[in-house]
């Protein structure tokens, strides 16, 4: 039988939606992951409502692996802009996904401060030795999007007409950064189109199974040119996540 492509997403917002254009639809509940396994074209897709954060994203991802061997993983759902280009609306296709709260503080002694404009990056992936010592470590760690998903993003393009469909950068942590400064840090020391709390930890998972990984994320808001959350980004998501997974399938 054919290998299922999974769709995942953090919120009941953000799942349910394509769950309920899947055909012959199942649900299965492990712990707070709830899998909707049905059909799009009689192809095997499978809606993963991840719960939000990380670990949830890790864990899910992990779990959906082994109990279903996925052909290709689909990260989506909402996202915070970095970038003043990008308006609420507007889809971020992750050619690069990286962890952006990893970090490794500055020395400091009792009474010289915090200063986070000095942390830096800190890859847990570089080696199996300490991350606070391995200079290898202070490394931004960029999981790349699969060839082939972004490919079959590109080609459907057109039919999303709400906003801009672009590839770039996609930072994650489970932190909801409301200081524009900071923002702008990441956005320069890391390329940072959006953020949200969920793609790099799938990513990072899905890069040592070696299963194909796409995150894919509409800006809901965008602090850093008055852009205000908007929760039906959501739902538009989703409507274009549907052509793309299509596309994908048709592709095969
Ligand atoms: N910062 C962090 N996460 C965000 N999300 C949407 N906008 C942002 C933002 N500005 C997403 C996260 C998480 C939920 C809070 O919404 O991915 O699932």
């Amino acid at each position: 039988s054919k290998k299922p492509i999974i769709v995942e997403g953090p919120m009941p917002i953000e799942a349910e939606k394509f769950a309920e254009r899947l055909d012959n639809v199942e649900k299965e509940k492990i712990g707070n992951f709830v899998f909707y396994k049905g059909t799009v074209n009689d192809y095997p897709v499978i809606v993963a409502k991840t719960g939000k954060g990380m670990e949830n994203t890790a864990a899910a991802t992990a779990l959906a692996i082994e109990k279903y061997s996925p052909a290709a993983i689909i990260n989506q759902g909402t996202s915070g802009g970095h970038d003043p280009n990008l308006d609420v609306f507007d889809i971020v296709l992750g050619k690069r996904t990286t962890n952006i709260g990893s970090l490794k503080t500055s020395q400091l002694a009792e009474d010289e401060g915090i200063k986070p404009k000095k942390w830096k990056p800190m890859d847990l992936m570089a080696s199996e030795g300490s991350a606070g010592e391995d200079p290898d470590a202070e490394n931004i760690h960029y999981y790349k999007g699969d060839e082939k998903l972004l490919a079959a993003a590109h080609e459907v393009k057109e039919d999303y007409t709400k906003g801009k469909v672009v590839d770039g950068t996609i930072g994650s942590a489970d932190v909801w950064n409301n200081e524009v400064d900071r923002i702008k840090w990441f956005h320069q020391k890391y390329g940072t189109s959006v953020e949200e709390m969920e793609g790099a930890a799938g990513a990072q998972i899905a890069e040592s199974f070696h299963i194909p990984y796409l995150g894919i994320r509409i800006l809901s808001n965008n602090k850093t040119n008055g852009g205000e959350y908007n929760p039906n980004t959501a739902s538009a998501n989703q409507e274009y996540v549907y052509e793309v997974v299509k596309h994908y399938i048709s592709m095969n």
